[in-house]
């Protein structure tokens, strides 16, 4: 088994793609890549150290395979895991909503006792509300838009990914 389980929920295969090309920045020999709709929720738990990525629908709900499983998400103990997130939205569609996946799930896991890392700076987004908002100027975290700012979606993750990789190596 390998150091890092990367989990998404992908309706219209956006997070899918980014999924698959953060598991290749990685290297497929460090980390495990699932579909949640092909897995049990349980298979997070045989991970330290996850990084779940998941788009929102409707109005900030989940994308399908998270929103089936919300409840049993409740109930996992994700105690001495390290988690990095992060979230597929359109800014200027959902304005009022922007991946707020992000933070639904951000709060199911630090209620259940995981360590959410690496907010990411609220920087060239224009939005009105997220549940990701962390109010400090940070997202919960990594915000793309493939809608709007797909120009932006590889420089955010060569930013972001070496903060996750090295949150990862210190706990
Ligand atoms: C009907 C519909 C509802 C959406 N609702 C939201 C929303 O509430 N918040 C948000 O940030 N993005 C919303 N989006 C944008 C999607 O999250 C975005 O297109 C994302 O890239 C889809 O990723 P996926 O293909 O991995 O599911 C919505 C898109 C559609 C078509």
């Amino acid at each position: 088994m390998k150091n890092i389980g990367l989990f998404y929920g992908s309706d219209t295969g956006n997070t899918e793609v980014i999924a698959g090309l953060i598991q290749n920045r990685i290297g497929s020999d460090q980390v495990d890549l699932f579909d949640m709709y092909d897995c049990r929720t349980t298979d997070l738990l045989k991970y330290d150290h996850l990084i779940i990525g998941l788009s929102t629908w409707h109005d900030g709900q989940l994308v399908s395979a998270f929103d089936d499983i919300e409840d049993e998400l409740k109930e996992l103990d994700f105690t001495g895991k390290t988690i990095a997130l992060f979230g597929l939205g359109d800014q200027f569609g959902y304005a009022d909503y922007f991946i707020d996946g992000v933070g639904i799930v951000g709060e199911i896991i630090q209620k259940n006792g995981g360590k959410i890392v690496v907010n990411w700076p609220i920087r060239d987004y224009d939005f009105e509300n997220s549940k990701a908002d962390l109010g400090n100027g940070n997202f919960l975290g990594l915000a793309l838009d493939e809608d709007n700012q797909d120009n932006m979606t590889d420089e955010r993750i060569d930013e972001w990914l070496p903060l996750v990789l090295e949150a990862f190596g210190r706990t």
